[in-house]
């Protein structure tokens, strides 16, 4: 008999990562093994101390059991055999690895601030096995090699969903120090404007930060750029424009194979995408307006009213699957994502924004280069794309954000320390 549980994850399945889902249930093992949670604290917090340590070692070896499998998945995509890895048979939605993942080092590093081992009532969580893989990722970015490129998604990871970067963002000198290092950085957003003025609103206190740093050279100043609407509108950091930003033409930077977009393919696709919106604001009643741009079309809530997670899911799996099923939508790529209170159908994706950036920068590798995003889910995501053109780190707030910069920052300085 099929269980409810079986139908809800059916349904849901869209909504989970196969791989951080794989690892919890290999956790789960020694945690339901090894934890104690009928052990009363005080009396035996010595007896405490030395389970915590023994899960800790089981949980460690698992990481490198992982860790492992992963480098021979690596060793499988240079064979070109990556289809026959054990990994792919495990866990077969596993995409391609840019760097290894140290992940009992970086499983180390994060219990001892977030003593997942010493917990007897909580298994390792999805959030535990996010931020290991994050660390995981700096890890084998920085004793690999070096990270030349961080992209950054704009909502929800530079400032909260639809608000701005003001001068009091912690992330602000964080960037800088970026910069300073002589980094390049590219802003991947959706958010997809023509006008530089639209970006400098958003972007304000970091532009104006960048402006006015007097330790960065002008090439460092200029290692700044902002790609909008996920692949379409490039901005370069500009002195010299009241909006501290100018456009840049296409001819610049279009990559070859986006030169075969045609302009009647990206007019029927958003038709079609937009016939789609149309029928879910009607169908499901949703208080709703829809917006068409150049390179987009979206919904967004009436002014006072919110839309609720069914709403806007079921918005892009309709419009993900309508425009999916069209001639068009297999000859272009588009991107379908829920913006938590919009949902938004863009020409392109992450994937192309990202390799844009690289491609600007004079060809910036992939196992060089980081996206960082809070959206990784398979269907009504936007950064999951950019897993293709890079590594990543999945965040779930700005703040995530900056710790993981600072992680970066004391990663890089370990590194050189023990080089010297
Ligand atoms: P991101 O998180 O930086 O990728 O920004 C996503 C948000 O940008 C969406 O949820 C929308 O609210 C907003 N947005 C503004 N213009 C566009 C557009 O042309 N395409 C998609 N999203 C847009
Ligand atoms: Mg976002």
């Amino acid at each position: 008999m099929t269980t409810r549980y079986r139908v809800e994850y059916a349904l849901k399945s869209h909504r989970r990562d196969q791989l951080i889902e794989w690892i919890k249930g290999l956790l789960a093992v020694p945690f339901v093994l090894h934890s104690q949670p009928t052990a009363v604290y005080q009396e035996h917090s010595v007896k405490l101390l030395a389970v915590a340590a023994d899960t800790h070692k089981r949980y460690a070896e698992i990481m490198r059991d992982v860790e492992n499998l992963i480098n021979d998945h690596i060793a499988h995509q240079h064979a070109g055999t990556e289809g026959k890895s054990k990994l792919k048979l495990l866990v077969p939605s596993v995409g391609t690895f840019f760097t290894p993942l140290l992940l009992e080092d970086a499983f180390n590093y994060q219990d001892k601030r977030r003593f997942i081992s010493r917990r007897r009532f909580v298994s390792p969580s999805f959030n535990d096995i996010r931020l290991t893989l994050n660390t995981a990722q700096l890890m084998g970015l920085i004793r690999g090699s070096a990270i030349d490129l961080v992209t950054f998604d704009g909502d929800v990871t530079l400032y909260d969903d639809g608000a701005s970067i003001t001068d009091d963002n912690p992330v602000v000198h964080r960037i800088i120090r970026l910069l300073r290092q002589g980094k390049k950085v590219g802003i991947v957003t959706a958010a997809g404007y023509t006008e530089p003025s639209k970006y400098y609103g958003r972007l304000k206190g970091l532009l104006d930060a960048v402006h006015q740093d007097l330790v960065m050279t002008e090439a460092q100043r200029n290692g700044l750029i902002v790609l909008g609407g996920e692949s379409n509108f490039l901005f370069k950091f500009d002195r010299s424009s009241p909006d501290l930003m100018t456009y840049v033409p296409q001819s610049e930077w279009l990559l070859d194979e986006m030169r075969s977009w045609r302009d009647e393919d990206i007019t029927e696709l958003l038709d079609i995408a937009e016939a789609a919106l149309r029928q879910c604001v009607s169908n499901l009643h949703l208080p709703a307006a829809v917006l068409r741009k150049e390179r987009a079309v979206g919904v967004y809530p009436l002014a006072g009213h919110k839309m609720h997670r069914e709403q806007l899911e079921e918005t892009v799996l309709v419009v993900q699957s309508t425009v999916d099923r069209s001639p068009v939508g297999s000859r272009l790529p588009f991107c379908a994502f829920n913006g938590g209170n919009d949902v938004f159908v863009d020409i392109g994706d992450k994937s192309w924004g990202v390799r844009v950036c690289q491609r600007y920068f004079g060809g910036i590798e992939r196992s060089k280069t980081l996206h960082i995003g809070d959206q990784f889910l398979s269907a009504g995501s936007n950064d999951f794309k950019a897993r293709l053109a890079c590594t990543t780190a999945w965040i779930a707030n700005p703040s995530e954000t900056v710790q993981l910069l600072d992680e970066m920052a004391e990663l890089e300085e370990e590194e050189a320390y023990k080089k010297k």
